[in-house]
């Protein structure tokens, strides 16, 4: 049977002051999928998140989310119809602890109002008893149980990490988008993210994942699309990316691809 779609851009564009910071992309990830997409610094990876996730408008093209078009809706929105997305640069809330960070990242998922709140209705109760089993398990899915009354701030750089990711994970998407999720983790702390986007997945999660370590992208990744310049250069299986003579090209000067293999 052909792989579902979940996710399509056609055609997607981002301009900045005139400059083409993608050119119209195509992409199309298939659910269940880890799907990897990589590139050179500034080659409009991050560009490509915002533009599907409404951080930044499009300058032309389509984003399609199951089916539906999804272009130029609120950045909140979208993250509602199930798609959400880690931040290449941290954003938790510093003086929150972990738990309640990931409290807050589900707020939008609350069925309940404000006047449910003050009246502290059955359904207000009933949603603030299931947030806080979700965050306990979300909290133990990333790892971070013995850290779970920690401030935000207090918690080192790899765990500041797995915190977003929860944060990602509270509202319960069908996609999750991560932008160099191991970026300057050990190589432990590595693995143990690996392990995770393979257990997302194993819950029926689809994975993007922009990254440059390339032990993980080729470890979990079962298709790569490569970007250069804001433009698709190539899309295949590790191996093909691996020995595309394009992406090598691409790479030179970083030679990060040749290195790792
Ligand atoms: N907000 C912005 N304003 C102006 N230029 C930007 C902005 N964001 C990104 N760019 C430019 O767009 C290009 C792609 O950037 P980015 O998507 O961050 O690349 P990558 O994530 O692949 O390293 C770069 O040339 C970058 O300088
Ligand atoms: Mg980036």
């Amino acid at each position: 049977m052909a792989p579902r779609d979940l996710l399509v851009t056609e055609g997607l564009s981002v301009e900045f002051g005139g400059v083409r910071a993608l050119a119209g992309v195509d992409i199309a990830v298939h659910e269940g999928e880890i799907l990897a997409v990589i590139g050179p610094n500034g080659a409009g990876k991050t560009t490509f998140f915002n533009a599907i996730t409404g951080t930044c408008a499009p300058a032309g093209g389509r984003v399609f989310f199951d089916g539906r078009n999804i272009t130029g809706k609120k950045s909140h929105e979208i993250a509602r119809l199930g798609l959400a997305r880690s931040f290449q640069n941290l954003k938790p809330f510093a003086e929150m602890t972990v738990t309640e960070n990931i409290l807050i990242g589900r707020e939008s998922h609350l069925a309940s109002n404000l006047l449910d709140a003050v009246l502290r209705t059955p359904r207000f109760r009933a949603d603030e008893a299931a947030n806080h089993r979700k965050a306990r398990e979300l909290v133990a899915f990333v790892g971070l149980d013995k850290r779970r009354n920690t401030l935000a701030r207090d918690l080192t750089y790899g765990e500041q990490k797995m915190l977003e990711i929860a944060r990602a994970l509270a509202l319960e998407p069908r996609i999750l988008l991560l932008d160099e999720p191991v970026a300057g983790m050990n190589a432990t702390e590595t693995g143990f993210v690996m392990e995770l986007v393979r257990k997302v997945q194993a819950q029926g999660i689809t994975v993007v994942l922009i990254e440059h370590d390339m032990r993980m992208v080729m470890g979990i990744s079962e298709r790569i699309y490569v970007l250069d310049h804001g433009e698709l250069i190539a899309c295949g299986d590790p191996e093909a990316i691996r020995s595309n003579s394009r992406v090598i090209e691409a790479y030179l000067g970083g030679g990060k691809l040749a290195h790792h293999h």
